[in-house]
């Protein structure tokens, strides 16, 4: 019989304190900048999964087909029990492993998305009448505490989301992870891979404006959530490469001088014209890179598919001996 579980591990009064913590720090700095997990209301969510349908935006479809191809060599290596999987999103990829994992008996998706977590477990559910679902709300970056689970595990960080992460970040964030991870247990990574900068631009730039609206999502949040007066109409929608540190940036700049009041922060912003506030960081790995960062976290990568052009990476690594 399925059965389904949330738990919550943060107060809703921790999520408004780390908003307002961010967007202080974020919008009194220069350059200014958030982090992006705030993208990430349910209009965000949903915006997201379009994203993941648009002709540009190869990341998803790349990754399915290595996950759909991949994933009796990745329960044959990891006979999983349970499958935790971090910023889970709409789930909808992880139904590959999920059905290609003869022993799973738990999946625990971990998302501060609280409506994609629900949707997701719904959808599974009606797949999957013999799992348990047990959803986490939490911040990933966060140490989340995860209910007592049986080993074996895999741990999935799919979608490319670690290079939505800041190279220090990540170093800390894999470490974390290294630290739950026992012997039997794996890790399951998708990284994007560098690419020619014109496909890059172009997933994070698409033709119809899917991604402009979900970068500027997140000022509707702050508008919502902090009583803050932003005209999402006042800022441009902004995808950069930056060849140096392989990374896209996205930004929204400023159309004109402007100060934005949060009278919940006692803050007015002032903004001038043509001003950009970084949003979000979408790093491209290459091979070496991953292992390195891997390594260095105390990971030792067993395998690495790529999808058939090569645009997309799945790993898979295990904790380091002695
Ligand atoms: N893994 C899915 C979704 C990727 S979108 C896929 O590959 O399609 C990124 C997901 O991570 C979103 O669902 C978002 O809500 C979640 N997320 C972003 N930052 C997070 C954080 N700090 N903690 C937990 N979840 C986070
Ligand atoms: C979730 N993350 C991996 C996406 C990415 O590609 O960096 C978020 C995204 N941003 C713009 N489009 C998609």
């Amino acid at each position: 019989m399925s059965q389904f579980a949330l738990t919550r591990t943060l107060p809703q009064d921790a999520t408004a304190a780390a908003l307002r913590e961010d967007v202080t720090e974020g919008l009194t700095r220069w350059p200014k900048q958030l982090p992006p997990k705030w993208f990430y209301d349910a209009r965000g969510s949903e915006l997201f999964e379009e994203i993941t349908r648009l002709p540009e935006y190869y990341p998803t479809r790349a990754e399915r087909q290595i996950l759909r191809d991949r994933a009796p060599e990745i329960a044959a290596a990891v006979p999983a029990r349970t499958l935790v999987e971090l910023g889970s999103g709409s789930s909808d990829k992880t139904r590959h492993l999920i059905a290609a994992l003869p022993s799973l008996e738990t999946y625990v998706p971990v998302d501060v998305s609280e409506s994609a977590l629900t949707g997701a477990a719904k959808a599974l559910l009606a797949e999957h009448p013999g799992l348990s679902v047990h959803a986490v709300v939490a911040d990933f970056e966060h140490g989340p505490a995860l209910p007592p689970v049986p080993g074996p595990r895999l741990l999935a960080f799919l979608g490319g989301t670690i290079g939505n992460l800041l190279p220090a970040e990540r170093a800390a964030f894999l470490g974390g992870l290294r630290a739950g991870l026992g012997d039997g247990d794996a890790l399951l990574l998708g990284t994007d891979l560098v690419k020619d900068p014109a496909t890059l631009v172009a997933a994070y730039d698409d033709a119809s404006g899917v991604t402009a609206a979900f970068n500027k999502n997140v000022l509707a949040v702050i508008n919502r959530e902090l009583g803050a007066d932003f005209d999402p109409a006042g800022y441009d929608h902004v995808a950069v490469w930056d060849a140096e540190r392989e990374w896209i940036e996205m930004r929204l700049r400023s159309r004109g001088p402007a100060v934005v009041k949060i009278p919940s922060l006692d803050l007015a912003v002032h903004f001038e014209r043509g001003e950009e506030l970084r949003t979000e960081v979408s790093a491209k790995f290459r091979q070496e890179g991953v292992r390195r960062e891997l390594a260095a976290a105390g990971l030792t990568l067993r395998h690495w598919w790529t999808d058939d052009e090569g645009r997309f990476a799945l790993s898979l690594s295990v904790p380091a001996q002695g």
